[in-house]
This record gives structure tokens, C-alpha cells and sequence, in this order.
């Protein structure tokens, strides 16, 4: 709206996300769990995709009922180009838009961590294609429809570790650790997400980032306490800590922010 005079604007209905349509990848995650829950209570029809094990059916049944509107599973493989263009076609047939991507799905080979020295083709190869290739297709495929549209909004997740390297000593005494294969791709996702937001930018098309910094997940009592060494907040951080950073980007009320990194990591990078 062209005006200078604040009074005439309503600055909590910019966060509303009143029948959007936000289609939400690794939903039935740790941090995806938040993001479809806080899409959902801020009024948004959610799309919860993840892989079939992860029943992403039996969640956005849970989610609808809880909040009484019409929300959709979609079960697929990021990495394959047939079911995101699948997700698109359903997401369209049930709902007729979509005003929102929100790239959440993660691999780390689920913490296998090999020495660096030993890491193997295949173990490269799985958390490039899911992390770095998912977010490709399903910005490719979605975010298109969206530039069409002339209008939606972005929000991929890179990783602190796309930043700043990992510190070593935080994995001191766990059996934790951080794959180059992780960083290498969320290096690839950021890079890919500056480069959508001025590719796509007079499309109406906004495209930002989120990046979370350790997670609580009931991880190892050393794990926590090396963590609070590094950290200047002294703490690791919550899920709910991190989803309202979603709405932000995903609202109206980040209207004119585009390329946009917003680090929710405690101040981990600060020094
Ligand atoms: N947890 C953290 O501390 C942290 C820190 C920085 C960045 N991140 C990033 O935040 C995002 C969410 O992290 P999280 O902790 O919730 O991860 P998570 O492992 O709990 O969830 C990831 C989800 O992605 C899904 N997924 C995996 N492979 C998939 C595939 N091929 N197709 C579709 N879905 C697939 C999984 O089933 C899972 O539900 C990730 O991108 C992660 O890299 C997390």
C-alpha cells in the first residue's frame, strides 16, 4: 500500500497466514513438526511431504483435526523429479494454489560419520542428492508454478555449517560429528537460494532462509554441555524457537525481504 501513515496498516494481520496454501518438505521432522504446526495455528492449509515411512498422511490428518481446516500428507522422495511434479499436480487438485515452499527435509546419513579420509561415493552422494538436488526440484517445480502465479514465497534451510565450519571440540566425548558432505550441500542450498531470490525477484517471488543451530533432540548429556561451552547463549535451542522465523518469512510481513539468511543459532556465529 502506498502511504507513509503507519495508523492506516494492520501489523498483526501481516503475519497472518489466513488460507494460504504452504507446502512444507522433512514436515514430519524435528524442526518440520514445528513449521507445520505454527503454519497451521497462524490459519494456513498445510501440505506435510515426507518419505513414506514417516506417514506424513497420518500427521496432516492430525493437524487437520486439531485445527479444524483442510490440510494434505504427500509421501515421496525429494530426489525424484516424477513424485515432486506428483506433489505439485495433487497439491493443485486439492487445494488450486500454492503460496508457499518451505524446504525442510534433511539426510546425514543418519549420522554415520566417517572420517573424512574414508567417506564414501555413496554416502557423498545420498545427502548432495537429497539436501542439495530435493531443494532444487522442488524450488524447480514449485517455485515455477509460483513465478506464474506472480506470487509466493520461499524459505529453504541451509545449516549454520554452510557459514562457518563445524568446531570440532563441540563433538569432543559424543559420538557426534558433522559430514563435509552435510556442509558441502547446505552450501549449495544457500548459494541456490540467493541466486532464486534475484532470479525470481520481479516475479513476486520471494525466496529466503532459515538457519537453525543445534536443535534439542534429547542428545548426549556431553553433547549439551560441550555445546553451552561454544555457545554465547550458553544453551542449545528448541524447535518452537525456530518456526517463528517462518511465519515471518512466509507472511506478509517480510513483504520486502528477499535473499535473506535469518540465523536463529543462539549468536553462534557472532563470534
Ligand atoms: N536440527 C538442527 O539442529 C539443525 C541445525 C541446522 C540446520 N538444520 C536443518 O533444518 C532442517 C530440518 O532439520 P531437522 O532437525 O528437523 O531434521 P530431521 O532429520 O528431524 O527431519 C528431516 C526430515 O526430512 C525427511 N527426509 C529425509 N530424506 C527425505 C527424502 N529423500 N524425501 C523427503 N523427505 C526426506 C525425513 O524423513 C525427516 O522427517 C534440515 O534441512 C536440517 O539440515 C537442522
Amino acid at each position: 500500500m502506498k502511504t507513509t501513515d503507519p495508523s492506516v496498516i494492520d501489523f498483526r494481520k501481516k503475519f497472518e497466514l489466513h488460507d494460504k496454501v504452504i507446502v512444507i518438505s522433512g514436515s514430519c521432522g524435528l524442526i518440520g513438526r514445528a513449521f507445520c504446526e505454527a503454519a497451521a495455528q497462524f490459519g494456513a492449509h498445510v501440505v506435510c511431504a515426507d518419505i513414506p515411512a514417516a506417514n506424513p498422511e497420518a500427521f496432516a490428518e492430525a493437524l487437520s483435526e486439531k485445527h479444524g481446516r483442510k490440510m494434505l500428507g504427500f509421501s515421496l522422495n525429494v530426489t525424484s523429479k516424477q513424485e515432486v511434479e506428483a506433489l505439485k499436480i495433487k497439491v493443485l487438485e486439492t487445494f488450486g494454489r500454492m503460496d508457499g515452499l518451505v524446504c525442510g527435509h534433511q539426510n546425514k546419513t543418519h549420522l554415520k560419520f566417517e572420517p573424512f579420509e574414508l567417506v564414501s561415493e555413496e554416502n557423498w552422494d545420498t545427502v548432495v542428492e537429497v539436501n542439495l538436488k530435493g531443494t532444487f526440484l522442488l524450488c524447480q517445480i514449485i517455485g515455477s508454478y509460483m513465478a506464474e502465479q506472480g506470487k509466493g514465497s520461499i524459505v529453504n534451510i541451509p545449516s549454520t555449517y554452510s557459514v562457518v565450519a563445524p568446531n570440532q571440540n563441540l563433538y569432543k566425548g559424543t559420538s557426534l560429528g558433522c559430514p563435509a558432505a552435510y556442509s558441502a550441500s547446505k552450501g549449495g542450498v544457500d548459494a541456490l537460494s540467493r541466486y532464486l531470490a534475484s532470479y525470481w525477484a520481479s516475479k513476486n517471488v520471494r525466496v529466503n532462509m532459515i538457519t537453525p543451530h543445534g536443535v534439542w533432540n534429547n542428545h548426549e548429556e556431553q553433547f549439551e554441555k560441550n555445546f553451552a561451552q561454544f555457545s554465547p547463549m550458553e544453551r542449545l535451542s528448541y524447535n518452537h524457537e525456530v518456526a517463528p522465523a517462518l511465519i515471518y518469512l512466509l507472511s506478509d510481513a517480510s513483504s520486502y525481504v528477499t535473499g535473506d539468511n535469518m540465523l536463529v543459532e543462539g549468536g553462534w556465529t557472532v563470534w
